[in-house]
């Protein structure tokens, strides 16, 4: 009954050694393929070894190889072999990671990586944690702490009372938050459109000579890493001063948090831990399969007040940290045992190397195409690289030679007004012959 597990284990070993030669994006032939998916239901039962055989022949080769060495695209990261099979174990187990009382082993490993990140991003003793699906739930996740928490400190309860009548907060943004941060505002019935946006720089970060007064009852929401240029907002500048006027201070750190955990990337994010609430991503650059996001609030009491549920059903009482006290689901995967197998095998050293490989190699890039004669348009302080090839429409058509050469995977953008080529580097699995073999073909696809 269970050799079908073989069999996947198989499959799927197959798959990720193809990743290194195979096309980055799939072929239309590959797309078209996928009509043959298009069946009715099937009235009877049928072997699931030939149904898994059918996803192996028909969706893996429509798949885009994300999880290889040569993707670039979006802000993605593979999975590590140690994490993916983690993954399966914990797949297999298919505990509903929910209370202690009833998943011990799994609240416990989530505990055990909680203290770790906690220590690994220089977060203050007694920051509280939850494992969510990535970090928009992250942000949203520590963003109802920060509300709550701002009101709170006024007397209003919200968890009771709602946000009806209640004190207007003001929410501060750089111009570039990035919009799954707006996005959770708005669900936190903070609005959208009534956040203050600062100004930025010719690199993203917030001017701190743009911050407003502060009065009231606020949230100053600031980045680690933004997704154009890599860029960190001043946070040993603007956290200080609004902790002074009484605000509360959210980073979203999706993966620019990470600069933490590498000697040579952690000046990048000085003083970011005097802030009140992080987010970010295991499911990016700590390379873990998705989806995994990691929301931490320095006050876990205010998180867990705005997160914990009690119902007479469910075994609640315990001394220990129940996970669903933490997070918004209830019920839900555990997700932290990835995390926990990729920061026990890499260990401090193996993270540091991974971040700084990442980044050398994003330095790599922009050195290399800037000599071919190439407009680098950021500084490239972290993992990722803004090359324009010419105008708009030429750089257009560069990326879009690049990706249907297949040796490698860039998407695009619009930085400040210029069309660019992104390159985001956050694989465990890129070496530098990756990189050197997908430059070659980027300066052979900016020739033609
Ligand atoms: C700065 C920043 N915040 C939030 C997100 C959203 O992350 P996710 O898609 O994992 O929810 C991203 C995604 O790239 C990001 O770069």
């Amino acid at each position: 009954m269970y050799t079908i597990l073989d069999d996947a284990a198989r499959r799927a070993q197959g798959y990720l050694r193809s990743l290194a030669e195979r096309p980055v994006a799939p072929d239309a032939t590959a797309a078209a393929a996928l009509r043959q998916l298009d069946e009715p239901l099937p009235a009877a039962s049928s072997d699931p070894a030939e149904s898994l055989a059918l996803l192996d022949r028909v969706v893996s080769p429509a798949t885009l190889a994300m999880a290889g060495p040569r993707f670039f695209g979006f802000v993605i990261g593979g999975s590590l072999p140690g994490a993916l099979a983690a993954n399966w174990l914990a797949g297999a187990w298919d505990q509903n990671a929910a209370l202690y009382a009833s998943v011990p082993g799994v609240s416990h490993i989530e505990l055990v990586a909680l203290r770790w990140l906690v220590d690994l991003f220089d977060l203050p003793a007694g920051t509280g944690g939850g494992f969510v699906t990535g970090a928009t739930v992250a942000n949203f996740t520590a963003l109802a702490a920060a509300r709550n928490g701002v009101l709170g400190r006024l007397g209003w309860n919200v968890e009771a009372q709602g946000l009806f009548g209640a004190p207007p907060i003001t929410v501060i943004t750089g111009e570039e938050a990035h919009p799954t941060l707006l996005k959770s505002l708005g669900m936190l019935g903070l609005g959208r459109a009534r956040i203050l946006r600062v100004p930025v720089d010719d690199q993203g970060r917030m001017r701190a000579d743009g911050l407003p007064a502060i009065r009231g009852p606020t949230i100053l929401c600031l980045q680690a890493g933004n997704l154009n240029t890599g860029s960190f907002d001043p946070f040993g500048d603007l956290i200080p001063r609004a902790h002074a006027a009484g605000a509360w201070v959210h980073v979203d750190g999706a993966f620019g948090l990470w600069a933490k955990a590498a000697p040579a990337l952690r000046h990048l994010v000085e003083g970011v831990e005097k802030a009140d609430s992080w987010a970010t991503d295991a499911h990016k650059w700590l390379n873990v399969p998705y989806d995994s996001g990691l929301a931490f609030v320095r006050d876990a009491h205010t998180l867990k007040a705005a997160m914990a549920i009690t119902a007479e059903y469910l075994p609640t009482e315990t001394s220990e940290r129940n996970p669903c006290d933490f997070t918004p689901e209830l019920s839900r995967r555990a997700r932290g045992v990835e995390v926990w197998m990729a920061l026990r095998s890499l260990g401090r050293a193996g993270l540091a190397e991974m971040f700084e490989r990442n980044c050398r190699q994003a330095r790599r890039f922009a050195e290399n195409l800037r000599a071919a004669g190439f407009e680098i348009l950021n500084d490239v302080v972290l993992n990722q690289v803004l090359v324009s090839f010419g105008s708009a429409d030429r750089t257009r058509e560069v990326i879009a030679r690049i990706q249907s050469d297949g040796t490698c995977w860039c998407g695009g953008t619009v930085w400040q007004g210029k069309t660019a080529m992104r390159i985001s580097v956050c694989s465990w699995a890129t070496t530098d012959q990756d990189v050197e073999r997908s430059l070659a073909a980027m300066v052979r696809a900016a020739a033609v």
